[in-house]
């Protein structure tokens, strides 16, 4: 595996695939990587013949006060497990490298509506910071697809839409959630919780699954349902949002939608966890609970 730091040497890589036709996948990641990412990783080797990991913690996407400092940046050892995950490059740009003009004057991608909701209202600027990155990413890489997790719903929405209206050539494809054996969905930032917050943490997943379950009892009553998921929440944590809404558009849901998703943010100590579970009704494929509603229309 090659391990690229600079945007002249990466293209010079990828074009010699590229004049190959030698199909291109990314998994664009900010590092610490777990489970989920080597998830994305592992799924992107089905559909292209080299693999490119990027690893950059993007200052962009933080909001003043949150995490961009404390970041967790494990490079050595993201390395062996990319190595291990037989990924063909690993590219680990500078901030410097990546924003050369500076990060306040940047040309910015807004993809509106879908970043003005959910996380996009308790972190403004979040998903305009994602979009630009990733834009930059795809730019660099020219990827024929790109592979990102569910776990993240809102900002695959934002890809996907960002794909779309700038008609860019790549295919997006959403990998569902990778989660420890108590439901905790994988996440760099699990690493904040204590010990005693970490056995408290699952309480967000069991509490998405009720919602989810009352749901596919055709419980419709989306307020009251949203309003019992705080109030479990807040037993141990301090809630976001729980949120019901329409898998495809993640607008609210009306009388007629039967593809749902359950989405929700809590902070428990210093971490902000989120998650989210799909759920379809009166549908074949709700045999197992379950539809992929990310992965349809990936253009
Ligand atoms: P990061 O949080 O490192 O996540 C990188 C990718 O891994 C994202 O697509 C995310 O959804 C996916 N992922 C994280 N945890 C997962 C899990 N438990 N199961 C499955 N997939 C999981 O998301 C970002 O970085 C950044 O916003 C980025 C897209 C790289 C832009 O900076």
């Amino acid at each position: 595996m090659q391990t690229i730091h600079h945007i002249t040497d990466l293209r010079d890589s990828v074009q010699r695939w590229r004049r190959a036709g030698e199909r291109i996948a990314l998994v664009p990641t900010m590092g610490n990587l777990h489970a989920g990412h080597l998830k994305l990783v592992e799924e992107a080797h089905k559909h292209a013949a080299h693999v490119v990991v990027s690893l950059f913690v993007n200052p962009l996407q933080f909001g003043p006060n949150e995490d961009y400092q404390n970041y967790p940046r494990t490079l050595e050892a993201d390395k062996a497990k990319l190595q291990a995950a037989k990924a063909s490059l690993l590219f680990a740009p500078t901030a410097e490298e990546m924003y050369p003009g500076g990060r306040e004057t940047i040309t910015r991608v807004e993809v509106s509506e879908l970043s003005e909701i959910l996380d996009g209202t308790s972190r403004p600027g979040h998903f305009a910071g994602v979009a630009t990155v990733v834009l930059k990413l795809f730019n660099m890489m020219q990827p024929d697809v790109a592979l990102f997790g569910e776990k993240d719903y809102q900002q695959l929405m934002v890809v996907r839409r960002m794909v779309a209206d700038l008609s860019l050539p790549v295919e997006i494809m959403g990998v569902p959630t990778v989660r420890e054996p108590d439901g905790l969905a994988m996440s760099s930032r699990n690493q904040y919780l204590s010990a005693d917050e970490r056995k408290l943490a699952p309480l967000l997943y069991r509490t998405l699954s009720e919602t989810a379950a009352a749901l596919r009892k055709e419980r419709r009553d989306f307020e009251r349902l949203q309003a019992e998921a705080v109030y479990k929440l807040s037993a141990h944590m301090r809630p976001d949002y729980v949120s019901i809404r329409n898998a495809f558009t993640l607008m609210e849901p009306d009388a007629d939608t039967r593809h749902f998703i359950v989405l929700a943010a809590a902070w428990l100590g210093k971490a902000r966890l989120i998650d989210n579970i799909q759920v379809t009704i009166g549908a074949v494929s709700d045999v197992h609970g379950y539809t992929n509603a990310a992965s349809v229309g990936s253009r």
